[in-house]
């Protein structure tokens, strides 16, 4: 899916997941977004940003990040490619670290440790992500939405580790609020180390 398809379809669906996830940043915060896409989350959260750090280790992305974030004349947030790994994060504190729909698309022992990293330069992290599904038609929708991507295997392994909440339980984080979404498949949820 080229970065414009993307901006112009799953980026719209998931415009109210974004809202509920921008509602709860405190104003001039620091934010950094690992496997940030288009960078659709933090150029709309720009108002409330002192400072925001975008990274995702693909370039067209990323460009098409910062295309937007110029034209929007927005100078206080960069987007940067970056393949984030368990030892990579920005090199000062952040008020909020965020990830959505990222940890499905990595072996489960990256998606476990970036988080872990995550929390430790971050006191307050939100991501979001597929939960177990609760229904057999829920899991076939999943299954369908996720057969044909590069990562299945990683999704696969992810949905038996126990989704987004076996994630958390793995990197031994608290969770301190969680909610639902528009989409049953998808969930929020506020973590702290
Ligand atoms: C399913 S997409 C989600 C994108 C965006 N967060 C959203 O909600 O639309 C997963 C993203 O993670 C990025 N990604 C995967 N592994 C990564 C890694 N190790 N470091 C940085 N980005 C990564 C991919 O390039 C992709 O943009």
């Amino acid at each position: 899916m080229t970065p414009w398809i993307k901006s112009q379809t799953s980026d719209r669906y998931l415009a109210p997941i974004r809202q509920q996830i921008i509602d709860r940043i405190p104003d001039q915060s620091h934010v950094w977004e690992v496997g940030c896409g288009t960078g659709a989350l933090l150029l709309e959260a720009a108002p409330k940003l002192k400072l925001g750090i975008g990274w995702d280790a693909d370039p067209s992305l990323i460009h098409f990040a910062n295309c937007r974030r110029q034209k929007m004349g927005i100078g206080h947030i960069a987007f940067e490619t970056h393949r984030v790994h368990g030892t990579s994060t920005p090199p000062y504190p952040m008020d909020l670290a965020i990830a959505c729909l990222f940890f499905h698309v990595m072996p489960i022992d990256a998606a476990v440790e970036i988080l872990e990293q995550m929390a430790m330069i971050s006191s307050r992290v939100i991501i979001m992500g597929f939960c177990q599904p609760s229904t057999q038609k829920q899991a076939r929708l999943n299954w369908l939405d996720q057969r044909f991507t590069g990562h299945y295997l990683h999704f696969e392994a992810y949905q038996e580790a126990g989704a987004l909440a076996g994630i958390i339980e793995m990197a031994r984080l608290n969770i301190e609020d969680h909610w639902h979404t528009h989409d049953e498949s998808l969930v929020c949820y506020e973590l702290s180390s």
